[in-house]
């Protein structure tokens, strides 16, 4: 089966978004990822709904959103309101897992979770027949560009064996066509990548090469 490319926005020239996007949606991605940040939750800040809202005119591609901030539960529906297909929350942000799970569904948006490198994988066992998604972060969430740490992704193999057979397992930070390989032999089936597309001079054969 293909995998899920998902290409990071947060690489590309954001005066220049929607060629951006168009390039990675030619290139075959079925997935765009948008990483929205706080200052809080981590220490840099992005993008927010409005902008969610405007890529949504523009792109038929499943908008897969990385929620990397406090209080998800506050931002769950203007984000699905905006267009979000995906919501994905942090795991360390969550006060009630459960309930934001179906906030999030209440609004047909497919609900994901994720876990930042020093959260061990068995926290997710009791949501995985909840979820459409599990989020390995293989970086520490904050910024794009960092280094793939292989600890992180050894925590595949234990999600995989638990996880009922339609639950995506994604992977995101420091990913290329190599460690991409090292996670998908694991069991991950979903790719973020930022700095890998967008900062390569062939976008096109970036994104074919994760596919
Ligand atoms: C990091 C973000 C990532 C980031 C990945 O906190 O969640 O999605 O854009 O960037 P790369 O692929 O460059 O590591
Ligand atoms: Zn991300």
């Amino acid at each position: 089966m293909q995998n899920i490319v998902s290409p990071s926005i947060l690489s590309a020239d954001f005066a220049n978004l929607e060629r951006d996007i168009k390039l990675v949606e030619n290139a075959g991605a079925q997935w765009l990822h948008i990483d929205v940040m706080d200052g809080h939750f981590v220490p840099n800040i992005t993008i927010g709904v409005p902008v969610v809202a405007s890529i949504r005119k523009i792109t038929e591609l499943c908008l897969d959103v990385h929620l990397m901030i406090e209080n998800p539960e506050k931002y769950i529906e203007p984000f699905a309101k905006a267009g979000a297909d995906i919501l994905t929350f942090h795991y360390e942000a969550a006060k009630d897992v459960e309930e934001l799970i179906k906030l999030i569904k209440s609004y047909n948006v497919k609900a994901g979770m994720s876990i930042k490198p020093k959260t061990p994988a068995d926290v997710v066992m009791p949501y995985l027949n909840d979820l459409d998604l599990i989020l390995v972060m293989t970086v520490e969430p904050g910024f794009g560009g960092q280094k793939f740490m292989y600890d992180c992704a050894e925590k595949i193999p234990f999600i995989k064996q638990n996880a009922p057979e339609n639950l995506i397992i994604q992977v995101d930070g420091g990913i290329n066509a190599e460690t991409a390989g090292i996670c998908t032999k694991f069991g991950a089936n979903s790719l973020v990548a930022g700095n890998y597309i967008y900062k390569s001079d062939d976008i096109t054969s970036a994104v074919k090469s994760l596919l």
